[in-house]
C-alpha cells in the first residue's frame, strides 16, 4: 500500500478551519486516502472525493462521501462533464499534498459565496529533507498568496491565514498552506 493510503491523521491545518465550512458540499481534491474527507464528513458536510487512483478511492468511500475517478491533469479534462471544479459550488474545499498549477483560479471560483479554501502542500527547499523534490510539485514563496490576488475576482476572497515555511511535524519539511474564504460578512472573518 502506497504512502498516502497509510496516512490517516488529518492535517492540522485542515482541523484547524474544517469547522468554519459553511454546511453543505465539500471537494476533497486529490483525496488520497480519504483522511479529509472523513474529516470533513464528520463535520456534516457532503463530500465529494476525487482522485486519478481506484484504490484509494476505495478507502476513501464512506458516509456523506461520494467518490469520483478523474485524471485532473488530464488535458481537455475541464471539458469533462464530471470535472469537478464548477463555479460557485463548494462550501469548502481541501487541497493537501498534491499541486496543479492550472487548478488553482479554478479552485477559487469554485467557492460558493462563504466558503473556504483550505490548501497546504510542499514548497520550494523541501528537497534538503526527502521527496517531493520535483520543483513542478514544490510552491515558490507566496505562491498560494499571489494565486488569491492574480484572480481576476480578487475583491472577492479574504486571506484568512498564511503560513510558508519550515515545518518539523509531522515530519521535516517545507511547506505553504492558506485559508482563504470567498465572500462573507466581516463577523465571518473574525480572528476570536
Ligand atoms: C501525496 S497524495 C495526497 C493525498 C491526500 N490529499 C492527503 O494529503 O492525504 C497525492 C494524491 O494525488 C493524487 N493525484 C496525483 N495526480 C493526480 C491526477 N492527475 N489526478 C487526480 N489525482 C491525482 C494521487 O493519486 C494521490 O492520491
Amino acid at each position: 500500500m502506497s504512502l498516502h493510503l497509510q496516512q490517516d491523521q488529518p492535517s492540522a491545518w485542515v482541523r484547524r478551519f474544517a469547522p468554519l465550512m459553511p454546511l453543505g458540499l465539500a471537494l476533497d481534491l486529490a483525496c488520497g486516502g480519504g483522511r479529509h474527507a472523513r474529516l470533513l464528513a464528520s463535520l456534516g458536510l457532503d463530500v465529494l472525493a476525487v482522485d486519478r487512483d481506484p484504490q484509494a478511492l476505495l478507502a476513501t468511500e464512506g458516509e456523506r462521501i461520494h467518490t469520483l475517478a478523474l485524471d485532473l491533469e488530464r488535458p481537455g479534462v475541464e471539458s469533462d462533464p464530471a470535472f469537478p471544479l464548477l463555479a460557485g459550488r463548494y462550501t469548502g474545499i481541501v487541497v493537501t499534498n498534491y499541486l496543479h498549477r492550472p487548478l488553482l483560479p479554478l479552485l477559487l471560483s469554485a467557492l460558493a459565496d462563504g466558503g473556504l479554501l483550505v490548501y497546504e502542500t510542499f514548497a520550494q527547499g523541501n528537497g534538503q529533507f526527502g521527496k517531493p523534490s520535483n520543483p513542478d510539485f514544490l510552491l515558490a514563496p507566496g505562491e498560494l498568496w499571489q494565486a488569491v490576488s492574480d484572480h481576476p475576482d480578487r475583491s472577492a476572497f479574504h486571506v484568512i491565514a498564511f503560513e510558508d515555511g519550515y515545518t518539523a511535524s509531522p515530519k521535516p519539511a517545507m511547506v505553504q498552506r492558506i485559508c482563504v474564504r470567498r465572500g462573507g460578512s466581516a463577523a465571518d472573518n473574525a480572528l476570536g
